[in-house]
């Protein structure tokens, strides 16, 4: 049954503060499948992608995402690569609704360039990679969607939540 919500997008979207506000709108449990792997590995995620690998995080990532979904009533902020495997996409389609956060690159941008913790931006020139990986990501984000959001350095997490709910309401 398609009763959790998944929120999807570029990291620095916004997907753990919406999804947090979202979860108290709809009266509904939050969970961030980047803080349970972490909890799991009793590891940063840099750490884990700097002593274990991408491939092993992304293995992770899958086996978390599976096993959360089995759950109901709960809002899911996912990882920004979660797409990228087509295991997970299965799995959310069966399991929630799926939103993207389309947020502008500049938005993305300003929000990341002063964190630390996404190990796949730590090169030189932050720019260009978001630029590079968000041209690679977009399309799919957009085919797993079930409903796609705008966001953008003007927008207020609680009025997108709101949109968001309205939605999730209106579907189910
Ligand atoms: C990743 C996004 C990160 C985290 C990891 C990989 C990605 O999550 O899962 O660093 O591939 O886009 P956020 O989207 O929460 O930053």
């Amino acid at each position: 049954m398609k009763d959790n919500i998944a929120l999807i997008g570029f990291m620095g979207s916004g997907k753990s503060t919406i999804g947090r506000v979202l979860a108290k709108y709809l009266d509904m449990k939050f969970i961030d499948i980047d803080k349970m792997i972490s909890a799991r590995e009793k590891k940063t995620i840099p750490e884990i992608f700097e002593e274990k690998g991408e491939a092993y995080f992304r293995k992770l990532e899958r086996e978390i995402v599976y096993e959360e979904s089995l759950d109901n009533n709960i809002v899911i902020a996912t990882g920004g690569g979660v797409i990228i495997d087509n295991e997970n996409i299965k799995t959310l389609r069966e399991t929630s609704f799926i939103v993207y956060l389309d947020c502008t690159i500049e938005c993305i941008y300003e929000r990341v360039r002063h964190s630390k913790g996404r190990p796949l931006l730590n090169v030189e020139d932050m720019f260009e990679k978001i630029k590079e990986l968000h041209s690679k990501r977009e399309i799919l984000y957009r085919i797993s969607a079930d409903f796609s959001v705008r966001i953008d350095v003007e927008s207020n997490m609680y009025d997108t939540a709101e949109k968001i709910k309205e939605a999730y309401i209106y579907n189910s």
